[in-house]
């Protein structure tokens, strides 16, 4: 069974609250770096007091200082889970922890879905040949350093999910057959994805763009709960 989280990936704050009018009072919402930018922590405020969990992902990645304090800002919001970035290392995930003082998850993204092989080696310098891998070693790093779970796509759960030992899988990339894959590579269905070990599916465009979001929204939620 996972947690159905509803990404508004959205330009700003009137589009979202018009999405939420057709969507179930207190659904999780996952906010990122556009709408944080465009609508500001005020918004979150409201979201919030109006009972929806949020999940602000702005993938921290700084020094630990910084993050620990931005984690502990975003905890006043009262937001209820955060991302920071494994490759940030482990006092920085240590820091983050920190500033979560016990009121907010932190997640860490592991490797971005829009890096290849090439791509990653370049970042890390040195040869890559399988992201997989990569992907494992950097969620290795994260449980270790304390983050409360990772994020990772689809096709990486199973390898996460036996270091995960009842930590959180968040996973984006969630497809019913239905569904247009739009522009991710790798999806998988909800009932899928739980049963591999996600704890928490984020689903954007299926229900942003449903003609009834509300409707689509049970549907994945049912299809999540197995
Ligand atoms: O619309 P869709 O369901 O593809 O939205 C997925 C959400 O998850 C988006 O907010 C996207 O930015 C996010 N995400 C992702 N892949 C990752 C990490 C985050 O699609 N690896």
């Amino acid at each position: 069974m996972a947690d159905l989280i509803v990404a508004l990936d959205l330009p700003d704050a009137p589009s979202a609250v018009e999405l939420l009018d057709r969507l179930p009072d207190r659904c999780a919402v996952k906010v990122g770096s556009i709408l944080m930018t465009a609508a500001g922590p005020g918004f979150i405020r409201g979201l919030v007091d109006g009972g929806h969990p949020v999940f602000l992902d702005l993938k921290w990645h700084d020094i630990p200082n910084t993050v620990q304090h931005a984690v502990a800002a975003a905890a006043d919001l009262g937001v209820e889970m955060v991302t920071v970035h494994a490759l940030g290392g482990e006092a920085m995930m240590r820091a983050a922890v920190r500033g979560a003082r016990d009121t907010v998850a932190v997640v860490a993204v592991t490797v971005l879905t829009s890096h290849d092989d090439l791509g990653f080696g370049a970042v890390i310098g040195r040869r890559v040949d399988a992201v997989g891998a990569e992907v494992t070693r950097l969620a290795r790093l994260a449980l270790e350093s304390g983050a409360h779970g990772v994020v990772c796509s689809p096709a990486e759960v199973a390898l996460v999910a036996p270091l995960a030992a009842g930590r959180r899988i968040v996973v984006p990339g969630i497809r019913r057959a239905e569904d247009r894959a739009d522009d991710q590579q790798r999806t998988a269905g909800p009932a899928e994805a739980a049963a591999a070990g996600a704890t928490h599916l984020v689903v954007g465009r299926p229900i942003l763009q449903a003609a009834d979001p509300r409707e689509a929204y049970g549907a994945f939620e049912q299809l999540a709960r197995g």
